[in-house]
């Protein structure tokens, strides 16, 4: 029986479907002299959200796991835009390149204005690490919290800073919650679907925390769903699920301009500057599914990350 069953309800279903057909709203104000942090820039909708923040003043500080795709970036960003762009290096299903990655951001001297993580990848078969750890738990979510617990200090002594999750309307994949006690598919059946719903689903409940922790302060933390957008996503996977990838997902594809928009707007402008700890789809506030607002769930999952993710 799924505990979450009477909290579901159809009329969020019909807002979410009505809210995929919105477009998000759009912020003309420019940010200039501002850092703006970025995960998986190398491709789809964190490439194009860096393009946006550059074009639009912003310094770019690309975190990715292939160098010479970061390098091109940046080169491009200097040159179509003129704007600052620096990187680090990391492979976000390997634990002790994202603790390092975390240590150097918590270090960082400049403020931190946008912190967006975009990371993620969609994984058909079940892959566990090196850190023994299913793949895309580590990667989607557990490097995501891995990074916020080292600078939350950070942004808290900056006062400012917003931190957005690029999440995804697919963490409605996981409806009967976590399997806190087997998050490598050992005891249940394993799916691209489930894992990654999963992964998108503990990235909200960290939410909850984080979001207390900013609590009385200037710092907010969202999340988003970029919208179905054509991109690299998935294209890691088998002939079956790419062929199924290109007939049904990439045909009803929304323009990827709408999610850096998006990206944009939840980043830099001012009336969301008091707004935290909500879901958007795009730029609409939407109440995400029931398993996300599980408080006492949000509590064990942070206990587990700490463990997890080997922070003290
Ligand atoms: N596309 C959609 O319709 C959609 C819908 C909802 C949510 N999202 C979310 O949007 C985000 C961006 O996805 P996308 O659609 O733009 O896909 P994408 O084109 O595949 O981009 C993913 C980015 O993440 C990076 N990445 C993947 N695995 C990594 C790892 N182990 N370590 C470090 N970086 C890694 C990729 O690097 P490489 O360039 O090296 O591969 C790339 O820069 C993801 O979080 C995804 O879940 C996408």
């Amino acid at each position: 029986m799924n505990k979450y069953i009477k909290q579901y309800k159809w009329s969020n279903i019909f807002t979410m479907l009505h809210n995929q057909k919105l477009d998000p709203e759009v912020c003309r104000d420019t940010f200039n002299n501002h850092l703006v942090v970025i995960t998986g820039s190398t491709s789809g909708i964190g490439y194009d959200a860096a393009k946006k923040y550059a074009s639009l003043g912003a310094d770019i500080l690309s975190i990715n796991r292939n160098e010479e795709k970061t390098k091109k970036l940046c080169e491009e960003l200097k040159h179509k835009y003129g704007t600052e762009c620096t990187y680090m290096i990391a492979d976000f299903s390997k634990l002790d390149q994202v603790h390092n990655v975390a240590k150097k951001l918590a270090s960082l001297e400049r403020n931190i204005d946008v912190l967006i993580h975009n990371a993620g990848v969609y994984v058909t078969q079940k892959t566990i690490t090196e850190d023994d750890l299913e793949q895309v738990f580590q990667t989607n979510y557990l490097s995501t919290f891995i990074i916020n617990y080292y600078i939350k200090d950070k942004f808290i002594k900056q006062n400012s800073g917003r931190i957005i999750f690029v999440n995804s309307e697919g963490h409605r994949f996981a409806a009967w919650g976590l399997h806190l006690d087997d998050l490598k598919w050992e005891k249940h059946s394993y799916s691209g679907l489930k894992s990654y719903g999963s992964a998108k689903l503990a990235q909200l409940l960290s939410m909850i925390k984080f979001n207390e922790y900013f609590l009385g302060t200037k710092v907010t933390i969202n999340a988003m769903h970029p919208g179905n957008v054509k991109t690299n996503s998935g294209e890691n996977n088998g002939k079956f699920y790419k062929f199924y990838k290109k007939v049904i997902i990439d045909r009803n594809a929304i323009s990827i301009e709408n999610s850096s928009e998006a990206l944009y707007y939840l980043g830099v402008s001012k009336k969301v500057e008091n707004t935290s700890g909500k879901f958007f789809n795009l730029t609409t506030e939407e109440i995400p599914a029931p398993p996300s607002l599980d408080r006492e769930e949000a509590e064990r999952l942070w206990i587990l990350s700490i463990q997890l993710g080997g922070l003290k």
